[in-house]
């Protein structure tokens, strides 16, 4: 970690979260913000819980464990970033607000920090175009949820160095993690396949073609996936799918990608999946789902 000693995490959400647990357990100084005090405190409470797993199950060792809950610090305050050696946004999917932080990020952070972004979708190259320092913008783009899945997709905007892409790469395998590379296009590699799918999933269910639980049913045993793309909808945020599909359709201009009614429904609705308790499956019914480890 000789490089990113200290790693700043913006948005302590379930990616934000489970990305300032990575960091900590890689042994980084971590300052976790978020401008809401009650995310933080859930936030510590997750990370908490969530080491602990990784320790009962021998994965980590009681005093790495340990060493990594007291290295995170929670924060509402964007100056207690100053000395990140790299700052990892995972705030909401919204290019005006993403591009605001980002702006205010580049005054208050050390000239030689990386900005990462871990967006699902948005233009990393119009990201970088809100600071001073584009070469040291870069799309990190972990998967949900960031201390079990295996993969970070890299994304190089525009303008991003080599140095920056270089320095990142080595972070994420330090993370443990398996990096692909994608260019610059709306959704990069995996949400630009992934999220027509959960949209023809919803358009499926719409148009009455076969109930929820067949539908996951059908692509779980069907094509051997570990879940259903209702359900993993559920568990990436309904409004989060939908803010990439909006930013498919509008990246690439090709109406295969315009959301389908019923999700805009739900996300109306405040169904938005898992985290709020509902979203296609109700699950204050069965508040027993499997929990990231
Ligand atoms: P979330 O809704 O669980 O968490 C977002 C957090 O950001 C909230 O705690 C909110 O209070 C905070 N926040 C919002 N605006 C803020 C600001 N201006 N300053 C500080 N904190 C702010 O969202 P989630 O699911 O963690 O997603 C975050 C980002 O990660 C999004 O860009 C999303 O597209 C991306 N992502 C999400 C995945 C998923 O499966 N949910 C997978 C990969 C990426």
């Amino acid at each position: 970690m000789a490089e990113f000693k200290v790693i700043g995490v913006i948005g302590a959400g379930q990616m934000g979260s489970g990305i300032a647990q990575l960091a900590a357990v890689a042994g980084a100084d971590v300052r976790l913000l978020d401008k809401d005090a009650e995310a933080l405190l859930t936030a510590k409470r997750s990370i908490s819980d969530s080491v602990q797993r990784f320790v009962s199950k021998g994965q980590i060792s009681k005093e790495v464990g340990t060493d990594a809950v007291a290295r995170v610090k929670y924060t509402s305050n964007l100056e207690d970033l100053q000395s990140a050696d790299i700052v990892i946004e995972a705030i909401v999917e919204s290019e005006d607000v993403k591009k605001k932080l980002f702006a205010e990020l580049d005054k208050i952070v050390k000239g030689s920090a990386i900005l990462a972004s871990n967006t699902s979708s948005i233009s990393i190259t119009r990201l970088a175009s809100a600071t001073k320092r584009p070469h040291q913008v870069i799309g990190m783009h972990f998967m949900n949820p960031p201390p079990i899945m295996k993969l970070v997709e890299i994304i190089r905007g525009a303008q991003t160095s080599d140095e920056t892409y270089n320095k990142t790469k080595t972070l994420a395998e330090r993370f443990g993690k398996t990096v692909v590379c994608s260019k610059d296009y709306s959704g990069f590699i995996v949400n630009r396949i992934l999220m027509p799918m959960i949209n023809e999933a919803f358009y499926t269910l719409y148009t009455g073609v076969a109930t929820k639980e067949d539908i996951d049913a059908g692509m779980k045993l069907g094509t051997n996936q570990p879940m259903g793309p209702l359900q993993l909808a559920d568990f990436i945020g309904l409004d989060v799918c939908l803010s990439i599909l909006k930013v498919l359709y509008n990246g690439l201009g090709d109406t295969k990608y315009a959301p389908c009614p019923l999700l805009v429904q739900y996300v109306d609705a405040g169904r938005l999946g898992k985290k709020r308790g509902v979203g296609v499956y109700d699950y204050t019914k069965f508040p027993k789902q499997p929990s990231r480890i």
